[in-house]
């Protein structure tokens, strides 16, 4: 990945949050900000596609400046076009999914090369898609966690920037394993922006490692 794709030398960098609900991970991303444990970052605007959506409710409550363009019903490009606008004007550096359900564009994600992050509730290349922490569940596997990586045109795919993992315990069903995987999300998605912001990382191939 060449420097100039990436936000490296961008203080602050600036942070476009997508989401379609609860939101926690982005309010996880707004706490680590504020409590300054995630520093040189800010974020300059929430956009959502869903009207009602929580985590917006919440984004708006917290001072920041919202958008919301609602997608059910609209083609995907006019859709992604509006959203690539509004990141635009707001000056957005790193685009960050989060419970973002909705897949992006070519052109959306050709106008923000390598600077669309995603969080996803596996340890990749398992359980892509959605409600990956029940398929990982019933298929049985012993460590579950989560994943933190650039967005590509694939499901799930891009390249992995950090990933956390935690056992499974005999005593967990499917929502308690969820619920233990996400407290790892909230602790993996700022770690994840802050290597990205850092630019002490670089992609060599699909591995994201630090320069030596
Ligand atoms: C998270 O589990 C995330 O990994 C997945 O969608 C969920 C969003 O949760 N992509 P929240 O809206 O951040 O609480």
């Amino acid at each position: 990945m060449s420097l100039g794709e990436s936000v490296a030398g961008r203080k602050p960098v600036r942070l476009g949050i997508l989401l379609s609900g609860r939101g926690s991970n982005f309010q996880a991303i707004a706490a680590s900000i504020r409590e300054g444990r995630l520093t040189e970052v800010e974020i300059a605007v929430v956009i959502s596609n869903v009207a009602d959506a929580a985590g917006l409710t919440v984004a708006q409550g917290l001072g920041f400046s919202t958008a919301v363009f609602v997608s059910r019903g609209r083609k995907r490009g006019e859709h992604d076009a509006d959203v690539a606008q509004c990141l635009k004007s707001h000056r957005v550096d790193l685009v960050c999914l989060a419970g973002y359900m909705r897949l992006l564009s070519p052109e959306f994600i050709a106008a923000f090369p390598n600077r669309i992050l995603n969080i996803h509730p596996s340890i990749l290349p398992a359980f892509p898609g959605l409600d990956a922490q029940h398929q990982a569940f019933d298929y049985g596997v012993k460590i579950a966690g989560c994943t933190v990586h650039f967005v590509d045109e694939d499901l799930d795919h891009g390249a992995i920037i950090l990933q956390r993992a935690i056992p499974v315990l005999e005593t967990d069903d499917a929502q308690t394993l969820a619920a233990r995987i996400l407290v790892e999300e909230h602790i993996a998605y700022s770690e994840a922006i802050a290597r990205v912001a850092s630019g002490v990382y670089e992609l060599r191939g699909r591995r994201y490692v630090r320069r030596s």
